[in-house]
Order: C-alpha cells, then structure tokens, then sequence
C-alpha cells in the first residue's frame, strides 16, 4: 500500500474527519433502509461497526447499543449520542451481546471485513433477532465493468468490496433474504459508489 493511501486511511480513522467525509452522503446511504423500515416499530437496535455514531441519531427512539473496534469512534459516540457503545472486534466470536433485537444493522461494515470473518458474523447476527426482527444490512458494491464507481470501490479503505453476486451469496447462507436493493450514491447522474441493502430474517 502506498504511504498517501496509508496516511488517508490513517486520517479516516480520526472521528470528526470520518464524519466530515460521511455526512454528504449519510442520508442518501441510508434511503432504501428507511423506505422499509418504520423505525416507530424498532424497539431494540444493535448496531455493528457503528462507527463514531453516524447512525446513532437515526436510532434516537430505540433501545440502542453500538460495537466498533476503534476506541476513538466508540469514545466520540458515546459523549455525542444516547445508548451503549462497546469497543469490540467483531471477528471475535463472544464479542456480540447475547441478547435479542428487533433490527440488526451494519453500515459499511463488512466490506472492511474478509469472507470467513462475514460468514461467522453473519450467522451470529441472524441468531439475536428477535421473531419478527430483521438484519439490515448496507454495503459497498465492487461493480464488475470499469467505471469511475469501481474506482472509488478500490480506493476504499475497506479491501473488501465484492460484486452484488458475491454479497447475495454470503447473505444468503444464514439469512432468508427479504428485499435486497442496488442502489447509486454520488452526484445526480453520476453514480461514485454502488451501494447493496439486504434485508433478510433467520432461517
Ligand atoms: C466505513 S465505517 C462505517 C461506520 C458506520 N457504520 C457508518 O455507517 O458510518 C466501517 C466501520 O467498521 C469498523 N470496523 C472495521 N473492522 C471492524 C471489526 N473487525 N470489528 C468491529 N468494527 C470494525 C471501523 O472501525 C469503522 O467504524
């Protein structure tokens, strides 16, 4: 890796900078969640990767615990934002809580991850919905052709951005899917990321 992308990362890792870079995109991030879900009914919310709390204001009305392994976004969370926020790395098997939860969510989480790591999360995420809970998950898409979006994809932090048949593979092996989207972010009519939301229910 090169020492520029090496000090860009590093800087990312710095809360408000991580903030300033998210925040024109937050909201549009989010859309086909939201669409979905009526966060009236959301009880009870794990948010895994949570970051320095991007998603926590979301989540204001429900029962919210946060895990991310950077000690700095977990410390800005909690000073910013209601709910409980846990310092864990989520590769770490007896890192999620035993409870249960309406929705659990990851946002841009598990493109920093590699496959063994998302098959493991994924079926210890299925186990704490509750009956008519949820995982909701957001992604980085790897688009297949040449494109400005691929571009972005590869200079992502994250190593491991996977095209969407590759992501509906790994949901699908501990999650029914429910709804599963593609969508674009960036400017009008000009996509910088391609983005997959995932619903899926215990099997
Ligand atoms: C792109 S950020 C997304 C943060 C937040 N969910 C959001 O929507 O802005 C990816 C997050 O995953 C966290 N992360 C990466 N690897 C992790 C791991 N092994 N365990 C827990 N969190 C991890 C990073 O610290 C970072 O906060």
């Amino acid at each position: 890796m090169s020492v520029g992308r090496r000090a860009a990362d590093r800087l990312l890792e710095v809360p408000v900078v991580y903030r300033l870079w998210q925040a024109p995109f937050a909201d549009a991030k989010l859309r086909p969640f939201l669409e979905r879900v009526d966060l009236r009914t959301v009880k009870r919310v794990l948010d895994v990767g949570c970051g320095p709390g991007t998603n926590a204001a979301v989540f204001k009305d429900s029962d919210y615990v946060g895990i991310d392994v950077n000690p700095d976004y977990i410390a800005t969370a909690s000073r910013k934002h209601a709910g409980r926020f846990v310092v864990g790395d989520v590769a770490d098997e007896r890192v999620l809580p035993d409870e249960r939860f309406d929705c659990v969510f990851a946002n841009s989480l598990m493109h920093h991850l590699p496959d063994d790591v998302v098959r493991s999360l994924l079926r210890r995420m299925s186990r704490l919905t509750t009956p008519d809970g949820g995982v909701h998950i957001l992604d980085l898409v790897l688009p297949e052709g040449a494109s400005m979006a691929r571009l972005f994809a590869r200079l992502d932090r994250g190593r491991f951005a996977r095209p969407l048949h590759e992501w509906r593979a790994l949901f699908t092996e501990h999650l029914e899917e429910r709804h599963l989207e593609l969508y674009p972010l960036g400017l009008p009519g000009v996509p910088l990321w391609w983005m997959v939301y995932f619903h899926g229910v215990a099997r």
